[in-house]
């Protein structure tokens, strides 16, 4: 089973060059199974419903989210639509709309998480997957966790935590791939960032002017993604055994795209 993870997809260019790559990326290298960071698909902060299906028919299987899913007010009714694989992170309080794992979604089981360490106060995503987990969450398929966090040693740490009990656990959030795939000892697949989907020549995906503003004068102003231009696409192929659920191999598949 070959599963690839897209790092955050940052507004209408970051869409595009998913439409423009997925497509021929899943045949290239014989992907099963993809999984898409959505928290910025919408103008940079949220989600809407053409938005999520834009990315269903580029080739997306399970779309995960974190601290922007709640910006786009009228999609939160949607967390709930059986018809939409969304995920919002798993460890919000209970009664919290919508779902935060899946393994209803074809032959890999997907668990969304969000950090605390400087992202916000939620439940220990550490206690709330080892709950799941062993109340039987996805037996018999591959599970692949998307943990969406701040801190590199939060993220390591949770890989580590569940090390042999999982096919992956990839860190999302900050918006820059890092070099680091690898397979733990007892099969887990990890990297500490995807990286994102938003243009070479911005910040974070995001206009230099109104993110740069922010630091020369402590306003808050509007900020956009980059439309147009180049775009990286960062993404992480994770190779699974079958019999095991485990991964055999973890490996960067970086792209560039003009949009
Ligand atoms: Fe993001
Ligand atoms: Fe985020």
């Amino acid at each position: 089973m070959r599963v690839l993870m897209i790092g955050d997809v940052v507004g209408s260019g970051g869409r595009r060059a998913v439409s423009g790559l997925l497509h021929d990326l899943r045949s290239e290298l014989n992907i099963d199974f993809v999984t898409l960071q959505g928290e910025n698909l919408a103008g940079g902060i949220g989600l809407t419903i053409d938005t999520v299906t834009e990315m269903v028919e580029a080739g997306a299987n399970v779309i995960t989210t974190g601290n922007h899913v709640w910006d786009k007010r009228d999609f939160i009714d949607q967390l709930d639509n059986p018809y939409l694989p969304v995920l919002r992170p798993l460890n919000y309080p209970p009664g919290t709309p919508g779902r935060g794992a899946t393994d209803d979604s074809g032959q890999i089981a997907v668990i969304s998480l969000i950090g605390r360490v400087w992202v916000g106060e939620f439940d220990s995503p550490f206690a709330v997957v080892d709950d799941l987990l062993t109340g039987g969450f996805g037996q018999g398929k591959p599970i692949v966790v998307d943990f969406h966090a701040e801190a590199t040693s939060e993220k390591a740490a949770l890989a580590w935590h569940l090390d042999g009990r999982v096919a992956a656990v990839v860190g999302t959030h900050t918006h820059v791939p890092t070099s680091d795939c690898k397979v733990l000892p007892g099969g887990t697949g990890f990297t500490t960032d995807l990286g994102m989907v938003g243009a070479v020549d911005s910040i974070l995906g995001v206009e230099v002017d109104g993110s740069l503003a922010r630091f020369l004068t402590g306003y808050r102003q509007r900020m956009q993604p980059v439309r147009s231009g180049l775009i990286n696409f960062n993404s992480v192929l994770i190779n699974i055994d079958d019999s095991t659920g485990l991964a055999t191999s973890v490996e960067r598949i970086d792209r560039q795209f003009e949009v």
